[in-house]
């Protein structure tokens, strides 16, 4: 079989499957950051990504989609459901996200997240050549790097975790939480977004498992080291914002203003639809603003767009609910004909269309309770290339740790996210534009290519040693 010298574990893979009329299977590429930012590492060392298609195919076997070699996992039904809706998104994400939902705890769901893990690992395995390197992504696959070294102590293997790493007092309810610290540990390099998701983990390693730590280092029995630290993520910058310049685009961002009424404020929300993300605080507080009369629905329109995500899990249910009965009251009790409050839109869009939505948003509402970076707020920042334009953003974003001249809030606030939002709303253009001339400058700076070389570079510094570099 093909060996690769550089391997991307995740728990999806960068496609996304689609069944034709005729049956026939094809594979459409999905537009992540991910793979924007791994690309050009992956083409230049005929690399290998190994991940789930989202479905439950058995028999697919490696093939090769824009020159990178893509390695699908089998997941059952019972997997997905007690790996991937279970533990992986109604114990660990809801752990991970400062309880903003309640975690549920099954031993099943763990015997099967051990399971998928395990495949990953074997999969891996097989697929690296001798001394390559291996990156790990995300919550899902955390068991993945101690057992793939267990089989492969010639890899170099590194963890990026994509979400927050909670404080020791959350992670402490884990039943599995020393299997889940020594899963980690099998690592060189444990890659965090912000640095106090880094310390959390030095800090539950020296106490829970006694290992020696320094800094940012541990310092296994075995004199093996594991560094952990904070790289955070970004997006395709130029990519974007060559996008958001289009004719195309700034036609259709003038479109949607005038298919709006031309209101003088569009505010917009932009989500996968989940209880992290704080949409029903930040919904609730423009129709208060418009209850209160700060705020009119003949100047003033939210335009939220949820993209529909985890929709067998209970929480995400519960949230979905929850949204369309806020949205319906909102608009029944304070909208008129042809002037509603919120338009919201349960779907997902085209980047296109994205793009135009963010040009035509004069603020930008991101109020997540949690949350690991939020690309969302990067995007806006990026698209506005003529430098006005209001990021509202949230300060459990691990995004605020760079936008600093975003209009910051606390989204359990709602007194102070109101006034936040008017002031976003009502700032002069010369403060908008120098708020996002600074932010454009470092999301310009740090795009996800710039992430990617900084890991794989620490990663390779780790140990000392003969292995390759990449
Ligand atoms: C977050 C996670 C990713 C995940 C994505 C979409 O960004 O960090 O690992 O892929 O959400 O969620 P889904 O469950 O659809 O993969």
């Amino acid at each position: 079989a093909h060996q690769a010298d550089f391997v991307v574990v995740a728990n999806r893979l960068p496609v996304d499957r689609v069944v034709n009329d005729d049956g026939s299977v094809d594979w459409r590429r999905s537009p992540g950051g991910l793979v924007t930012a791994i690309e050009p590492v992956m083409r230049a060392n005929d690399g290998a990504w190994i991940g789930w298609s989202g479905g439950t195919d058995t028999d697919v076997e490696p093939f090769v989609e824009d020159e990178m070699t893509l390695v699908p996992v089998p997941v059952s039904a019972q997997e997905v459901e007690e790996f991937y809706e279970g533990f992986s998104n109604a114990t660990l994400w809801p752990l991970y996200h400062d309880v903003v939902a309640k975690p549920a705890f099954h031993r099943e769901w763990w015997e099967s997240y051990v399971a998928v893990n395990r495949r990953f690992a074997d999969r891996a395995a097989e697929v690296a050549a001798e001394e390559a390197t291996v990156w790990v992504q995300d919550y899902q696959l955390q068991l993945v790097p101690a057992m793939l070294r267990e089989q492969r102590p010639d890899l170099r293997i590194g963890f990026f975790l994509h979400i927050p790493f909670p404080p020791a007092e959350l992670f402490q309810q884990l039943p599995w939480r020393r299997q889940l610290l020594e899963g980690l540990l099998g690592a060189d390099l444990v890659g965090f977004q912000r640095p106090n998701n880094a310390q959390n983990f030095v800090r539950l390693v020296r106490q829970r498992v006694g290992h020696k730590t320094h800094r940012d280092l541990v310092y296994l029995p075995d004199g093996r080291m594991v560094q952990a630290a904070a790289f955070p993520i970004s997006i395709d910058s130029a990519g974007l914002e060559e996008l958001a310049r289009t004719d195309a685009v700034e036609q259709r961002a003038k479109e949607i203003r005038e298919q709006l009424g031309n209101p003088r404020h569009v505010l917009l929300g932009v989500d996968r639809l989940d209880y992290t993300k704080g949409i029903y605080n930040r919904l609730r507080a423009f129709g208060e603003l418009i209850e209160e009369g700060e705020v009119s629905v003949e100047d003033a329109v939210f335009v939220q767009v949820a993209t529909p995500s985890r929709e067998r899990v209970e929480q995400y249910r519960i949230l979905r609910d929850d949204i369309d009965r806020l949205v319906g009251r909102i608009n029944g009790d304070l909208g008129r004909i042809g002037r509603p409050a919120i338009h919201y839109i349960h779907n997902s869009q085209p980047r296109e269309e994205m793009a135009a939505l963010f040009r035509a948003a004069d603020v930008c509402v991101v109020t997540p309770l949690a949350d690991g970076m939020n690309l969302v707020a990067k995007e806006y920042v990026v698209s506005r290339y003529d430098n006005d334009g209001a990021l509202v953003l949230s300060e459990f974003a691990g995004a605020a740790g760079e936008l600093r001249q975003a209009f910051l809030l606390n989204p359990y606030d709602m007194n102070g996210m109101k006034e936040v939002i008017l002031a976003a709303m009502r700032a002069e253009r010369s403060e908008r534009t120098k708020r996002m001339r600074a932010m454009r400058k470092t999301v310009k700076e740090n795009d996800v290519t710039r992430w990617a070389t900084k890991y794989l570079d620490a990663l390779s510094h780790v140990r000392p040693s003969h292995h390759k570099q990449v």
